[in-house]
C-alpha cells in the first residue's frame, strides 16, 4: 500500500500539510503506542483535506480521521489506509465573525456568546479562553484533554457535564468529500456516543455558551475540581482517559478495583494503582500489552460481579 502511494507521490504535490509514509502512530497517541500508518496527512485547513481526501478516494485509499488521539487505542500493526490527522486545521471560510491570531476560534458579535471553534482547537485552550472571558458552560473540560473534534465524536464529557450540552451544530466531511453542516438533533449525542456520519471528520462546531454571573467563583471551583482529577487520575503518566464506560448504576474504576486489579501489570501497561479505569504506560508498553489488560479486567469483572464492561476507548488499527 505505501509502496504504491510512493510510486505516486508527484500525485500528493498539492497538499500543503504534512505527509508522510509508514508513520508511528505511538508519537500522537497520548498513551503512547500504536503501530504505524501506512500514510499520514495532516492537512492545514478544509481545502487541504478536501484536496487529500479526493485522492484518497481516487486510489481506493481508506482513512481514519485522527484528533488529539486521547481516547484511541492504535493496534500494533497499526493502521492500513490514510490517517488523517486533524490537529492543524485552522477555520477557513468567513462567517462575520473575529477570529483569533492561530485561526482556531471565531467569536460571533451579538448578546449571545457563540463561537465557531475548529476541530483542531485542544480542549484545555477552550477551557481557558472561557476562563478567562467569564464564559460559562464548559467548566466539565477541567482536566479533559484532546481536542474539539474529538470532543464532538465521543460526546467528551465528565459527570458534571458533556460537550454535546453546549453543540449547536457541526460542519463535517463527508466521506465522500462533501461539507455538511449538521444541526446538534441530528447528532443524537448520549453517553460518550453521539450519531456523526460512518468515516466522516468534524472540521468545525460552533457552540453556545454565557455569560457566568460569577467569574470568579467558576474559576475557583474548576481548579478545585482539577484539583480532584489530579488526585484521583494518573494524568501524569501516558494514558488514554477512561478506558470503559461506566456500566449504568456503577463505576467501571470501582468494579476494577473490587476484583483487585488495580496494579496489574503485562509488559509495561499497568491498571492504575490510583484508578481502576485508567492504564497506564510505564514506559515501553506495547499495544498487545494493553488489549491484554483490557481483555483481563473485562474477564475478571464478568466471572466475579456478572457485569459486562464495554470499552470506551476507541481501538482503531489491524487486529
Ligand atoms: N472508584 C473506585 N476505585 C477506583 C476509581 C474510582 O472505587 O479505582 C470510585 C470512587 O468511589 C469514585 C467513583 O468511583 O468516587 C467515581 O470515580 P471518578 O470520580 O474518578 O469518576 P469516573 O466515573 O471513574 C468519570 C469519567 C471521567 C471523568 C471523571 C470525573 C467515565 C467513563 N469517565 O470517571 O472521564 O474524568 O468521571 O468527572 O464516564 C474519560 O472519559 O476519559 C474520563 C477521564
Amino acid at each position: 500500500m505505501a509502496d504504491i502511494a510512493i510510486a505516486q507521490l508527484s500525485e500528493w504535490k498539492g497538499v500543503r500539510g504534512k505527509i508522510a509514509f509508514s508513520e508511528p502512530m505511538s508519537t500522537y497517541t497520548s498513551l503512547k503506542v500504536g503501530g504505524p500508518a501506512d500514510l499520514y496527512f495532516a492537512p492545514v485547513d478544509a481545502e487541504d483535506l478536501a484536496e487529500i481526501l479526493t485522492l484518497c478516494q481516487k486510489r481506493g485509499i481508506e482513512w481514519l480521521p485522527f484528533g488529539g488521539g486521547c481516547n484511541l487505542l492504535v493496534t500494533g500493526k497499526g493502521i492500513r489506509g490514510a490517517v488523517i490527522h486533524l490537529k492543524h486545521l485552522i477555520l477557513s471560510g468567513a462567517s462575520g465573525g473575529v477570529l483569533d491570531a492561530l485561526r482556531q476560534w471565531e467569536l460571533f458579535p451579538g448578546e449571545e456568546i457563540r463561537l465557531r471553534l475548529s476541530a483542531a482547537l485542544a480542549l484545555p485552550r477552550l477551557l481557558n479562553l472561557a476562563l478567562e472571558r467569564g464564559w460559562g458552560g464548559v467548566e466539565f473540560l477541567a482536566g479533559i484533554p484532546g481536542t474539539v473534534g474529538g470532543a464532538v465524536a465521543m460526546n467528551a464529557g465528565t459527570r458534571l457535564g458533556e460537550f454535546g450540552d453546549v453543540v449547536e451544530s457541526v460542519e463535517i466531511l463527508a466521506v465522500e468529500g462533501r461539507f455538511i453542516h449538521l444541526p446538534a438533533e441530528d447528532l443524537f449525542f448520549s453517553y460518550r456516543h453521539c450519531e456523526l456520519p460512518a468515516g466522516s471528520a468534524v472540521i468545525s462546531a460552533e457552540i453556545s455558551l454565557y455569560a457566568h454571573p460569577d467569574p470568579r467563583e467558576m474559576r475557583a471551583k474548576t481548579a478545585e475540581y482539577m484539583q480532584y482529577r489530579r488526585e484521583s487520575q494518573p494524568l501524569s503518566k501516558p494514558n488514554c482517559g477512561s478506558v470503559f464506560k461506566n456500566p449504568p448504576g456503577y463505576k467501571a474504576g470501582a468494579l476494577i478495583e473490587e476484583c483487585g486489579l488495580k496494579g496489574q501489570r503485562i509488559g509495561d501497561a499497568q491498571i492504575s494503582d490510583l484508578h481502576g479505569n485508567f492504564i497506564v504506560n510505564l514506559g515501553e508498553a506495547k499495544s498487545e500489552d494493553v488489549l491484554a489488560l483490557i481483555e483481563l479486567a473485562k474477564g475478571v469483572v464478568c466471572r466475579e460481579l456478572k457485569i459486562e464492561l464495554e470499552e470506551e476507548v476507541r481501538i482503531v488499527g489491524e487486529k
